[in-house]
């Protein structure tokens, strides 16, 4: 199989791209990814001399359409991921999660070529407490601009699907944890803070609660669903994972030695979504998928220890992304 992967150079791309090359020599991968701040080509040094890398924009109507005429199947990951970033800024997530969705769209219509769609669980909106977790039939309810961009592209997949006949599905996941992802998310901003000496910064009261899944096991599950899922279907991903910010930080401070109540309560992030929660039977009954990592602790210690043996991926963008915080209003409360 000839397979192109948008984004391979994120966080949740870059590990597909690995454990792809690594479990599946029989695939040939291209990666297409615009190498924004959030992506680091560096994450496919360990597989760089078995892939091909295009440095390129997949709003770049006529780029993408030669790519995919070359290929059999399209695993999109490529996204303006970070729903702070979306509040400051929200442009250019309307432009890559929703334009950048159309142009592939319009490729694989036209070459005939599979597609899957990799989306986020908070196109659904959020849950209070003792809400049922999100289903395939949750009606969508996005928040923030980049869960409103990304729940744009989810519709205009649908609509090719229904209005086209492109061979599409879809895979909304929860909240990843794992190596390589970029220190302006949660867990990693925390680990790092944590090896630096400084204290873990959490929004608000730390109530919100996320339903974490690795990112190995939603990277399982997306080929699950590419090699058997049925066309036209969305599949939820998630790993029963449901934990509190300050859970989480408590979990990661005693990893490092420290009191439970050594924190930063700062800022609160504008609309925050309270609670994320995933039902991910259709994708359990019918695809037969489970996670492999089912203690998120274990999980997390791995993780911690990945960020302290890989201090050169991290520290070049450390510094840079803790101003951004900070010009973006971040302050203790
Ligand atoms: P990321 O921000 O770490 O990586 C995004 C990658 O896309 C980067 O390599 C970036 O350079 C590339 N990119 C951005 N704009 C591009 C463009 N216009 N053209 C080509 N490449 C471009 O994101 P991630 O956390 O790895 O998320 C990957 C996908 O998974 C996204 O679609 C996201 O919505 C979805 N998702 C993420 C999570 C999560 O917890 N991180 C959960 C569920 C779904
Ligand atoms: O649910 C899936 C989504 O998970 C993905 O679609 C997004 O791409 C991904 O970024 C993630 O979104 P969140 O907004 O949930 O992730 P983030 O890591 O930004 O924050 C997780 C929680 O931690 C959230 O409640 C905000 C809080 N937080 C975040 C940071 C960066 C803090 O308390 N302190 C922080 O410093």
């Amino acid at each position: 199989m000839r397979l192109l992967v948008t984004g391979g150079a994120g966080f949740i791309g870059a590990n597909f791209v690995q454990q792809t090359v690594t479990e599946r020599p029989e695939v040939t991968v291209t990666v297409l990814d615009a190498l924004t701040y959030a992506g680091n080509r560096s994450s496919l040094d360990p597989v760089a001399d078995r892939i091909d890398f295009v440095h390129g924009d997949i709003a770049d109507l006529d780029l993408v359409d030669e790519l995919v005429s070359g290929v059999d199947a399209v695993v999109h990951f490529a996204a303006e991921s970070h729903n702070d970033n979306s509040l400051t800024e929200p442009w250019p997530f309307v432009q890559t999660n929703i334009v950048g969705t159309y142009s592939l769209l319009q490729a694989v219509r036209r070459h005939e070529v599979r597609y899957h769609h990799v989306s986020t669980d908070e196109v659904y909106g959020d849950l209070a407490a003792g809400d049922p977790a999100f289903t395939e039939r949750t009606p969508y309810n996005p928040s923030s601009p980049y869960s409103a961009t990304k729940a744009s592209g989810d519709m205009l997949v649908r609509a090719w699907v229904r209005s086209f006949g492109i061979r599409a599905t879809l895979s909304n996941c929860s909240n990843n944890y794992g190596p390589y992802q970029h220190v302006e998310k949660f867990i990693p901003r925390q680990i790092t803070n944590l090896i630096d000496g400084v204290r873990p910064r959490l929004y608000g009261g730390g109530q919100q609660i996320r339903d974490w899944i690795h990112v190995d096991d939603h990277n399982r599950a997306v080929w699950d669903v590419l090699e058997r899922g049925r066309i036209g279907q969305t599949y939820l991903i998630g790993a029963d994972g449901e934990l509190g910010n300050r859970t989480v930080v408590e979990l990661l401070l005693a990893e490092f030695g420290r009191a439970p109540d050594d924190f930063d309560f700062v800022t609160d992030r504008a609309g925050h979504d309270q609670r994320y929660a995933i039902d991910a039977s259709t994708l359990r009954d019918e695809l037969g998928w489970r996670p492999r990592y089912a203690d998120f602790r274990t999980g997390l210690a791995a993780t911690v220890a990945w960020y302290r043996a890989n201090e050169s991926w991290w520290r070049p963008v450390k510094a840079a992304t803790e101003r951004a915080y900070a010009e973006a209003g971040e302050r203790t409360i």
